[in-house]
């Protein structure tokens, strides 16, 4: 199915980026908020964006005015009748974001796909009450859409193969890389990165430096560390989807105090003036009073410290069918900036050593607790000599 039309819903930070990316690609949009004034916000959010683009050469005012013409902003929903495709931006909640699925299937034609950019609610459950679950699917852009390439596509459980198909072949049309990914708790990406971004805060808890920990993972290739990742992602998003995680998958994913304890004391970030780091005039003795009170015993740090439970997840994640090895390492790279050099958390797997990344885990589990526990996919793949480039088979073939 073309997409000749898109509606987005909800013009804050993620529904005025997608909006431009989807206009950059020439398909006209509507971006529906509550009220003019919130519209015009994002239609200001827009602009900006291609304003940023003509500042830099990359475009003419003519063409961004070309590109700001196939935008509408709308209050209601007129116009939506021969709407072919609906990304849902709205609040993270998962009864408004039901409601407005409902109302949506009232307005728009029964062939229209209803797509959700939620970060961590089902899929299935915001599908649930609709009438037509099987048109309902996952969308799930980075923050900022315009220059993250990846996009998740996840069904729910009645989310037809049609409905996969014509959204997958839609995000390549607006020039983004589709992923396919299994519905389960933080989907991939958020699934992988947590227990990295995780356990960079127990190493803090446990007398690591943030800016020595941020430093050793840029000289490995990250576009920045944990700690400054944290503060942007915001140290409130994080704590929640921590949360989360913690809830679906258990022990393994048990959120650091610290994380919490800075939540609730406001540090929430970049957006706040602080967080791990101060952005304004604060000395960072809050964060250090905060974890003497954790007041855990000290102990070194190594980049495997928060690499491993990153590859740990891939494999689990491997072993539950979530996405191919391919697609877990491209969605690394494309969604959060794992060193393209390395090919993704399961390649550097395969060059390190299969038998290397189970010898690192036990070691770190005895260490550090069973959070660390390998993935049994790890020793089955070592008993039957799967070690990686050095056997010429591991996460992927070398022969
Ligand atoms: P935001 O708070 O900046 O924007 C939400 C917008 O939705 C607001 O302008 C609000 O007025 C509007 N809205 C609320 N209910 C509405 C309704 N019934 N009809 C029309 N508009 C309505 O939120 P943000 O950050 O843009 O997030 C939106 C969604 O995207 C959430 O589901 C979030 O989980 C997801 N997301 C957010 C990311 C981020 O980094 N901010 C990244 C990826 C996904």
């Amino acid at each position: 199915m073309y997409i000749y039309k898109v509606a987005v819903i909800g013009a804050g930070a993620m529904g005025a980026g997608i909006a431009q990316v989807i206009t950059y690609a020439g398909i006209p949009v509507i971006l529906k908020d509550v009220n003019d004034a919130v519209v015009d916000r994002g239609l200001k959010i827009v602009r900006g964006i291609y304003q940023g683009r003509v500042d830099k050469g990359k475009m003419t005012a003519n063409e961004m005015e070309q590109k700001m013409a196939l935008i509408t902003g709308a209050t209601d929903y007129s116009g939506f009748s021969d709407v072919d495709l609906v990304i849902e931006a709205i609040f993270e909640d998962v009864s408004v974001k039901q409601k407005l699925f409902c109302e949506l299937e009232s307005v728009c034609s029964e062939n229209t796909l209803l797509t959700s950019n939620t970060s961590s609610l089902p899929i299935s459950a915001i599908a649930a009450p609709t009438k037509r679950p099987e048109k309902v699917i996952g969308l799930h852009f980075f923050n900022p859409a315009p220059a993250m390439k990846l996009v998740e596509i996840i069904p729910g459980i009645a989310t037809s193969r049609e409905t996969i198909d014509d959204v997958v072949m839609f995000a390549e049309s607006i020039r983004k890389i589709p992923v396919r990914v299994t519905e389960c708790a933080g989907f991939l990406v958020n699934r992988l990165l947590m227990p990295y971004l995780n356990e960079a805060a127990m190493s803090l808890q446990e007398g690591a430096n943030p800016k020595e920990v941020d430093e050793l993972l840029v000289s490995f290739g990250m576009p920045m560390g944990p700690f400054a990742l944290l503060d942007a992602i915001g140290v409130d998003i994080s704590a929640k989807v921590s949360e989360i995680l913690y809830d679906a998958y258990g022990p393994r994913m048990k959120p650091a105090e610290i994380l919490g304890a800075l939540y609730k004391s406001g540090r929430v970030g970049i957006k706040g003036g602080a967080g791990f780091y101060e952005y304004g005039d604060g000395d960072g003795s809050a964060v250090q009073s905060m974890i003497e009170k954790i007041g855990k015993a000290r102990c070194g740090f190594s980049v495997d410290r928060v690499l491993m439970p990153m590859i740990n997840e891939a494999v689990i994640s491997l072993q539950e069918g979530v996405a191919s090895a391919n697609d877990i390492d491209i969605a690394m790279m494309a969604g959060t900036g794992f060193p393209q050099d390395k090919g993704g958390p399961l390649h550097y797997a395969d060059q390190i050593g299969v038998d290397t990344v189970l010898l690192k885990l036990q070691q770190l589990a005895s260490e550090h607790g069973e959070r660390f526990w390998p993935a049994p996919m790890l020793k089955r793949m070592v008993n039957a000599n799967y070690l990686g480039k050095k056997t010429g088979k591991g996460f992927f073939n070398y022969s």
